[in-house]
C-alpha cells in the first residue's frame, strides 16, 4: 500500500474493500443474488464453500472482471462499481486466479519480467520475489510449467505481490497441492497479513486456511450463507457440505 493510500484509508471509516449487496452473474442469469463482505485492513478474510457457490464469481466482482447488475464495490471508502480491472489492478487490488495465471513456456525470470511493464523494476520485482520466496531464486532459470505446484504457487503470488496490492485475493490457493505445502503456502499468507496486507481467500474444502484466517465466511447458492470467527465457522462447515442448511 502506498502512503497516499494509507492516508486516505485512515480518513474514512470504512473497509478496504467492500462488496455491498452484489448482484451479479453471466449474461441475464444472475448467480450472486446479493453479496455483502467487509474486508478490513491488514485482516485475512476465508470465503469457503461448495463448487458452484459463486465464490470465483465474486473474486471476479471485486477484482473488476465482472460488472455487478445491482449493489457496490467500494475500495477504500470510494465506488469503484464499473472501474476496468486494469484500473483497479492499479488501485492495489490484486487477483490470482484459480489455475495460477502463470506462463508455463516461460522461465521463472521470464514470468517475473512479464510484470515491469507495470512500472515496478526488474531489480525490484525480483529482490522482493525471492525475498519472500527464496525457493524461486533457486529455480530462476527453469521453465514455470515445470515446478512443483506449491512453487508454481508462490511464482503466481510474487507476480501479485510485485504490484503492491492493498488488498490480495486468491483463488483456490491450495487446489492441487499437498497438504505439507499448503501449510507452508498459508505461513506465508499470514506473514504478508502481518505486513499489512489485506487478504481474501477462497477455498472449496480447505479447512487449513481457517488457521490463517480472522474471519470465516461460508457461500452457497451464490449468498453468504454464515460469517464469523473462524473456530465456529469450522464446526458449521460439515453441515453446509451435507446439505443441511
Ligand atoms: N463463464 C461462465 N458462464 C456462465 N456461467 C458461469 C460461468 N462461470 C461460472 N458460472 C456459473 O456460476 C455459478 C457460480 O460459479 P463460480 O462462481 O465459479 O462458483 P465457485 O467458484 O464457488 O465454484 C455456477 O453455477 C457456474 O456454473
Ligand atoms: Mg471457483
Amino acid at each position: 500500500m502506498t502512503e497516499a493510500q494509507q492516508t486516505q484509508l485512515q480518513q474514512t471509516q470504512h473497509g478496504l474493500l467492500e462488496l455491498i449487496s452484489i448482484r451479479a452473474g453471466y449474461g441475464t442469469i444472475d448467480v450472486l443474488h446479493g453479496v455483502s463482505l467487509d474486508i478490513q485492513p491488514g485482516q485475512v478474510m476465508a470465503l469457503l464453500g461448495p463448487n458452484g457457490a459463486g465464490k470465483s464469481t465474486t473474486l471476479g466482482v471485486a477484482s473488476g472482471q465482472i460488472v455487478p447488475s445491482a449493489g457496490n464495490l467500494m475500495l477504500m471508502g470510494k465506488e469503484v462499481t464499473g472501474t476496468p480491472p486494469a484500473e483497479l489492478a492499479k488501485a492495489g487490488v490484486c487477483l490470482i486466479p484459480e489455475g495460477r495465471g502463470i506462463f508455463p513456456n516461460l522461465t521463472v525470470m521470464e514470468n517475473l519480467r512479464m510484470i515491469t511493464f507495470a512500472g515496478v523494476s526488474f531489480a525490484d520485482v525480483t529482490e522482493r520475489a525471492f525475498a519472500q520466496f527464496p525457493r524461486l531464486a533457486e529455480r530462476r532459470k527453469q521453465l514455470a510449467g515445470t515446478l512443483s505446484g506449491g512453487e508454481q504457487q508462490m511464482l503466481a503470488m510474487s507476480r501479485a505481490l510485485a504490484c503492491d496490492p492493498a488488498v490480495l485475493m486468491l483463488d483456490e490457493l491450495s487446489m492441487g497441492l499437498a497438504p505439507i505445502i499448503v501449510e507452508e503456502l498459508y505461513e506465508q499468507v499470514g506473514q504478508l497479513a502481518q505486513s499489512g496486507l489485506s487478504i481474501l481467500i477462497v477455498e472449496q474444502f480447505a479447512q487449513s486456511v481457517l488457521g490463517v484466517a480472522d474471519e470465516a465466511a461460508i457461500m452457497a447458492g451464490g449468498l453468504i450463507q454464515r460469517i464469523g470467527a473462524p473456530d465456529d465457522i469450522a464446526e458449521e462447515l460439515t453441515e453446509v457440505y451435507l446439505g443441511i442448511t
